[in-house]
């Protein structure tokens, strides 16, 4: 273990808890332990945080792995109380909360869509989100959950292309792990109680999320269910939340899917660059 490793402070559970934030040492899944906790009758904002996830989840059924102490791994109980027609908002919403959470803290992050957290020239991801949605007795409930690497260090990486905000920043102490809690936390319930209005409110959302965005602009390769391709430039993210695809003859929405940002020589080779459109 590194110095760095060794020192990783607890959250402070009782001063967590008067925010309404539960810290529990381990639990297999933040995202199970909040989707229990929703069941129970949860408040909307209600939140639950763990120093270490033994069976952390991510998106398309992935894992999501961190050492005790040196990610934040955080689950939100929102009841959105909206049309599900706007559900596939809730989870760009938390990426433009992670975003403005770390521009705080003086890191420009930028949003892979749908919300993987990008930092750097290389576009290294430093936090990813999953949302789940939860049947409960008070009625359809999501639970946004988020990994974000803090301390990690190159050795802790679970992927190469991973990163953590002590790694992005060298030299300098990690930032403090209650802190960023408590911002982003703040953001999240603020951000989810404007949107829920409806409005200008989710229009500026659209706004800011297409602004933090790094997938627009780009020729991007998107992996969807049901093993098809589509390959295009991304041109919008539309009022539903799909991002646009154009392939040069169409207009493709896509509302879930894998993207792969194309860079030159990642594209040179690959089969799915000798399809064009829809695989
Ligand atoms: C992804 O990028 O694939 C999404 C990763 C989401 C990980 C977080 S960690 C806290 C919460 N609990 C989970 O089991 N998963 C999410």
């Amino acid at each position: 273990m590194t110095d760095d490793a060794a020192q990783r402070p607890f959250l402070d559970v009782p001063r967590l808890a008067a925010h309404r934030i539960e810290v529990v040492a381990e639990t297999g899944s933040t995202n199970a332990l909040a989707a229990e906790r929703a069941r129970e009758g949860a408040p909307d904002g209600a939140v639950v945080v763990a120093e270490h996830q033994t069976a952390g989840r991510g998106r398309l059924d992935r894992r999501w792995e961190a050492p005790a102490g040196a990610a934040l791994t955080l689950s939100v109980v929102l009841r959105p109380d909206v049309p599900p027609a706007r559900w596939p908002w809730l989870p760009l919403l938390a990426g433009v909360a992670v975003v403005e959470t770390l521009a705080e803290h003086g890191f420009a992050a930028r949003l892979k869509w749908p919300n993987d957290v990008l930092l750097g020239a290389e576009e290294r991801k430093v936090a990813g989100l999953l949302v789940e949605r939860v049947e409960t007795p008070g009625g359809p409930t999501a639970v946004v959950g988020i990994g974000l690497n803090v301390s990690l260090t190159a050795d802790e990486l679970p992927v190469p292309t991973a990163t953590s905000l002590a790694l992005a920043r060298p030299g300098e102490p990690a930032p403090d792990r209650e802190a960023l809690l408590l911002a982003l936390v703040a953001r999240l319930r603020t951000r989810h109680a404007s949107w829920r209005v409806g409005g200008a409110a989710a229009d500026a959302l659209r706004q800011e999320y297409r602004e933090a965005c790094a997938t627009l602009g780009r020729p991007v390769r998107v992996e969807m269910p049901g093993d098809r391709t589509l390959q295009g430039t991304a041109v919008d993210v539309d009022a539903d939340g799909r991002l646009v695809l154009d392939d040069g003859l169409t207009r493709h929405p896509v509302g879930a899917g894998d993207v792969v940002h194309v860079r030159a020589a990642d594209d040179a080779g690959s089969p799915a660059a000798q399809r064009p459109g829809v695989g």
